[in-house]
């Protein structure tokens, strides 16, 4: 019998998983080496067999202040979760019901987005790939989009596949007309430490905005599974009614964070300038290539988006050959959007400068080899 879909994505990702010789330039993860500290935290928790118990439904009380901590806010309650992905379902499926309405940006994270359909919502996607808006979502677009069908205006931000954010004027913008449509804020926060300077819309909404944080990317903690939300007592209460996760998250998970934020001053600098040191490099080297170019630069996310529309190949031929003559794992566009899946794809920075080095290298071949064979340049399916 043929493999269901569900089987083949699986084989191929454990295919990519189980590969020692792929660098690993496609899930914005972070593969830069462990604070000795947060991996003592980690291997301390399995030596003392720590893991026989369940940990409490809402995460570890050290945690949760930590994480407001490092959020800078007071006064609002956490639940930790699975990874910012658990967060996300959780939120989609307390929140909404048939016949509401989600606004996002277009791009956008798209699991998120399935999440809302499946609860009988329509999904609206605002075009944000667009030079003249810097490729971000303005406060009037948001505004001729919500109805009064809007239940949930979902936020990336930093927005993973571009890494534009949002100022303060800006975030209040949006909040306020969130606040005009009594409409929930869900504010992914997943890259908001590679951000110069980051606005949380839980200061101008604290009443009805969910943050979404997740210790996937700075800290490097992909395989890990942990995240947390973020609101005022009164939702977390709400959310916690049919909890996905009643029984608590990862016990040597919650350990490795309570110690990467305790001691994130010490290491996450490095990280942070060795990130946009990546990003110069890799758009030094995109854009010596006759039509590729950086759109949004620096990016405020550990990812660089490569526009690729005026060099004449698909993003996906781009990432295939990439994957299948390099070992090279990058994203195209197609994961983040329909509308612009022809115009770029993007690139992971968190990673050891040799990884960044050999896709600088490789990259210009890639694009003169696919350009000198039409039907490669165009598109090819990858999941
Ligand atoms: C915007 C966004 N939100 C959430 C996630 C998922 O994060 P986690 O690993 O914490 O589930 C990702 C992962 O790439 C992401 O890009």
């Amino acid at each position: 019998m043929a493999a269901l879909r569900f089987q083949e994505r699986n084989r191929y990702f454990e295919r990519l998983f189980t590969d020692p010789e792929l660098l690993w330039m496609g899930q914005n993860t972070n593969h830069l080496p462990t604070p000795p500290a947060v991996k003592a935290a980690m291997i301390r928790a399995i030596e003392e067999e720590e893991y026989h118990k369940y940990c409490p439904p809402c995460g570890l009380g050290e945690l949760h202040g930590l994480v407001l901590q490092d959020l800078g806010l007071d006064g609002l309650a956490v639940l930790v979760t699975d990874g910012g992905t658990e967060a996300l379902y959780q939120r989609s499926r307390e929140l909404l019901e048939p016949g509401d309405e989600f606004v996002t940006t277009d791009p956008g994270y798209l699991v998120t987005n399935n999440f809302a359909r499946t609860r009988g919502a329509t999904v609206i996607g605002l075009p944000v790939y667009r030079p003249e808006q810097a490729y971000r979502l303005t406060p009037e677009q948001l505004a001729g989009a919500v109805t009064p069908r809007t239940k949930v205006i979902y936020l990336v931000d930093p927005l993973n596949p571009l890494g534009i954010s949002y100022d303060e004027a800006t975030m209040r913008a949006f909040c306020e007309v969130a606040r005009k449509a009594g409409a929930y804020l869900i504010h992914d926060c997943t890259y908001r430490d590679f951000a110069d300077a980051h606005q949380l819309a839980a200061r101008f909404y604290p009443e009805r905005t969910f943050t979404i944080y997740s210790f996937s990317k700075s800290c490097g903690f992909a395989g890990l599974r942990l995240g947390a939300v973020v609101a005022v007592p009164a939702l977390v209460e709400r959310l916690t009614v049919a909890q996905v996760n009643n029984v608590g998250s990862n016990v040597v998970s919650q350990r490795g964070a309570i110690a990467a934020l305790r001691t994130k001053a010490e290491w996450f600098p490095a990280l942070f300038a060795l990130e946009r040191r990546h990003q110069a490099m890799i758009k030094e080297a995109v854009e010596a290539v006759p039509g590729c170019v950086a759109p949004v630069y620096p990016s405020q996310a550990n990812l660089l988006a490569v526009d690729v529309s005026r060099a004449g190949v698909h993003p996906e031929a781009i990432c295939t050959a990439l994957l299948e003559q390099h070992h090279i794992l990058a994203r195209h566009a197609g994961y983040h959007t329909e509308r612009f899946a022809d115009r770029f794809f993007r690139v992971g920075t968190t990673v050891p400068t040799a990884w960044v080095e050999r896709f600088c290298a490789v990259f210009p071949k890639v694009i003169e080899a696919l350009i000198a064979v039409p039907q490669a340049a165009a598109r090819a399916r990858l999941f």
